[in-house]
């Protein structure tokens, strides 16, 4: 199984939820493999924000290999799931992949959009989103992976 979440920069959210998933699949050992990427290219070879670099270490979650890269048309043929931030992302997504396997599962977060930090430095509410998202996602992932 592989898990693909995509935001705008690649810097704050969809890092978050690499790492917070990342995490929860340790405890549990589980076989997920779990990365983000951006929608756009500004930040490519960059670390995560420090925003968000931040609120991992407040609860003690790795940050290793938190890089940011750019989605790729081929994108839609590697993974089971890839998971937007918010509406725009999903827009962004269905334009960029140019082939969506019949198999893999594009769709939101959470019902409601990941406010974008970047504009508001509110990293708290993007973990309490992010955990909240990957938590849901992780107990949908277990009903097919058991
Ligand atoms: P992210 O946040 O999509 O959550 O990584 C942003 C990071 C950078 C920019 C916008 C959003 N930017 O305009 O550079």
């Amino acid at each position: 199984m592989k898990i693909l979440f995509v935001c705008l920069g690649n810097i704050c959210r969809s890092p978050m939820a690499e790492a917070i998933l990342k995490d929860m699949v340790k405890k549990e050992q589980l076989n997920i493999e779990v990365y983000s990427a951006g929608t756009s290219g500004y930040h490519n070879g960059e670390k995560a924000h420090v925003g968000t670099l931040n609120e991992l270490k407040k609860h003690e979650i790795s940050t290793e290999g938190l890089i940011s890269s750019q989605l790729k048309k081929e994108d839609g043929q590697i993974y089971d799931y890839i998971i937007a931030m918010d509406d725009q992302n999903l827009k962004d997504i269905h334009k960029i992949l140019n082939n969506i396997h019949p198999k893999c599962i594009v769709r939101k977060l959470l019902n409601k959009n990941v406010p974008d930090p970047w504009y508001d430095n509110n990293f708290e509410q993007t973990y309490k989103l992010c955990y909240e998202g990957c938590t849901k996602l992780l107990k949908e992932i277990r009903t097919k992976i058991n």
